[in-house]
């Protein structure tokens, strides 16, 4: 055991640090059904096509050179183009490459944009409750995280302006489209308002829209950065939840200026996105792929959305809350107030194997006991007969504890 003293960064990210530790064990733990990590289905991972893709294009006569040399730091050419046709052009931003910066991994640019704006002690807005997982990187760049009033329609843009005001904020983080953990989406009023708010105060707007493309009804909605007229939103996307989380890419969306900083930062960080992953993920979308799959992962997200939907109505305590996700990976329950979430959890882990996420931790500003009732269920990493299995295992525990 050495006697090394670290950062004082350390420090501040300690506790969001144990809860993600916890999250991806949890998530990894093949002894597990887990209704916790943010995890594609095995039945929609990209295996069928990439092993043809593979064989064909690592090898010398195809890209291989490309996917094993060191190569542009802004990411591939031809996966910004194919960023810019096939993700953007549908949300109402007309990007050309140039305004692309690809990513190792979508919290990658969180990471980045940090670097490039955040100074210890900056205050950083978000929805509250927000994507956990952030508020850990918001930490580790010693910011301080404020959380904003939020409704069925996601962020309120008022309170926004008034915590913008009186922190003299530095940043806005939203997750506008079904969001993490609420499932909720911004209203397309909003979306322009909190456009308008990053002009009106030079704040930076960032735009984290993951889930973007993963929607099961309802219309498709504009970007907010498809509002900003000033380049003060910054839009953060990835790769892992439309295509493979082991490909630790995503993108992201901003004024020329910004994305060749963020190029800087990129290099001082480690130098360019994976090679290899890049072009195995151009070819897939230059095949033609993304859209025959994103119907299969829509079709099967859709069905355990609904059994876990239906099983909950039919097994949670009398009184308990959910929201109704148009889309994405997750739903937000409210169990009654005197039902502790992380002793359900501890429970349906020990007793059944069955796993989901507390959310009293997922609120900047309070206490977990504040928020012991609130849990965060994902719905596409289990087939619908470990939905249903599990959501009544798990309805019964909720149900005990209740009636105490
Ligand atoms: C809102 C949001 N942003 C970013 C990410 C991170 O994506 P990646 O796994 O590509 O780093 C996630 C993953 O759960 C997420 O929910």
């Amino acid at each position: 055991m050495s006697n090394l003293k670290f950062a004082s960064r350390i420090d501040t990210m300690h506790d969001t640090a144990i809860y993600m530790r916890g999250l991806f064990d949890n998530m990894t733990d093949p002894n597990m059904k887990s209704f916790g990590g943010g995890a594609p289905a095995r039945s929609v991972l990209p295996m069928p096509y990439m092993e043809k893709i593979a064989s064909e294009v690592l090898s010398d006569s195809g890209r291989g050179f490309e996917a094993f040399q060191y190569s542009a730091p802004f990411g591939l050419y031809d996966l910004r183009e194919a960023v810019c046709d096939h993700l953007l052009k549908p949300t109402g931003i007309d990007a050309k490459p140039e305004n692309i910066q690809i990513v190792s991994g979508g919290l990658e640019t969180m990471n980045l944009v940090c670097q490039l704006f955040i100074d210890p002690g900056d205050v950083i807005l978000t929805e509250s409750p927000t994507f956990i997982h952030v508020t850990d990187t918001f930490k580790m760049f010693q910011a301080e995280v404020v959380g904003c009033e939020c409704d069925e329609n996601g962020i309120i843009p008022e309170d926004v302006e008034k915590k913008i005001k009186q922190y003299n904020a530095k940043m806005v983080y939203t997750v506008p489209t079904f969001g993490n953990p609420t499932g909720r989406t911004l209203s397309v009023d909003r979306r322009k308002k909190l456009a308008e708010l990053g002009s009106k105060y030079n704040v930076v707007i960032l735009e984290d829209d993951p889930y973007r493309d993963v929607r099961y009804s309802g219309e498709v909605l504009p970007a907010i950065r498809s509002f900003d007229k000033t380049g003060n939103t910054i839009m953060a996307c990835s790769f892992s939840k439309i295509f493979a989380p082991g490909s630790r890419l995503g993108y992201a969306v901003a004024d020329e200026d910004i994305i060749y900083a963020l190029r800087d930062v990129k290099i001082a960080t480690n130098s360019q996105p994976p090679g290899i992953s890049e072009v195995l993920t151009a070819e897939f979308f230059h095949r033609g792929y993304y859209d025959e799959n994103m119907k299969k992962m829509c079709a099967t997200y859709k069905a355990g959305r609904d059994a876990m939907m239906e099983t909950m109505d039919k097994f949670f305590p009398k009184g308990f809350k959910r929201t109704t996700p148009d889309g994405g990976y997750y739903v937000w329950v409210e169990f009654p107030k005197n039902v502790d979430a992380a002793a359900v959890k501890d429970r349906a882990e020990k007793e059944y194997k069955f796993s989901f996420l507390a959310g009293g931790d997922w609120y900047p500003n309070s206490k977990a006991e504040d928020h012991a009732n609130m849990a965060r269920f994902n719905f596409t990493t289990q087939p619908v007969e470990v939905i249903k299995e599990g959501i009544e295992i798990i309805g019964k525990i909720a149900c005990e504890m209740a009636a105490e």
